[in-house]
């Protein structure tokens, strides 16, 4: 099961990165373009919104089948935090891509309530920039790629 999970958590990251750098990078320029809000752009917004959310929720239950949460009984809090490996996967992975997943959804929603193309894109812009940089602040490189 950890494996199965791990593996598919690990191959989803990929499609998160690429369909969210995608509808950032075009938000950007776009806005910059004073381009006008189109279906694509609304269709790029919600894919990237859905596929994050699917990571989340893959990620929460990566989480709790994991063999490392058992690190929590045997080295506790302190110990966990003293560690930067232990203290990446086990607190600021999971907390920071739970707060860029929810940068996602508010940014979504908020677009979606604005009445001119600009502030469309430009929410979207900013937004899914923000989630972007947190998500690669906090992806495990080493092990990874
Ligand atoms: C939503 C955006 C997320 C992305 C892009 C992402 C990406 C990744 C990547 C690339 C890895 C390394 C996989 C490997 O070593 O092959 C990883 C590992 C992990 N992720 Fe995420 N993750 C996300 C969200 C989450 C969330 C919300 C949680 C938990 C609540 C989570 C829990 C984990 C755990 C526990 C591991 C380590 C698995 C292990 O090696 O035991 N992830 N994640």
């Amino acid at each position: 099961m950890y494996e199965i999970v791990k593996t598919l958590h690990s191959y989803w990251a990929y499609l998160v990165l690429i369909v969210l750098a995608i509808a950032a990078i075009t938000a950007i320029v776009r806005t910059l373009g004073d381009k006008e809000y189109e279906a694509n752009d609304f269709r790029r917004s919600l894919f990237a919104l859905i596929v994050s959310h699917i990571q989340l929720l893959i990620g929460l239950v990566l989480y709790f089948v994991s063999p490392r949460l058992q690190l929590f009984i045997e080295l506790g809090m302190g110990g966990i935090m003293g560690d930067s490996v232990n203290r990446l996967y086990l607190v600021e992975h999971p907390f920071v891509n739970i707060l860029a997943v929810v940068l996602i959804t508010m940014g979504y929603s908020k677009h979606k309530k604005k009445l001119t193309s600009n502030a469309k894109l430009k929410t979207i812009a900013i937004f899914y920039t923000l989630a972007l940089v947190l998500f690669l602040s906090r992806i495990p490189w080493s092990t990874w790629i």
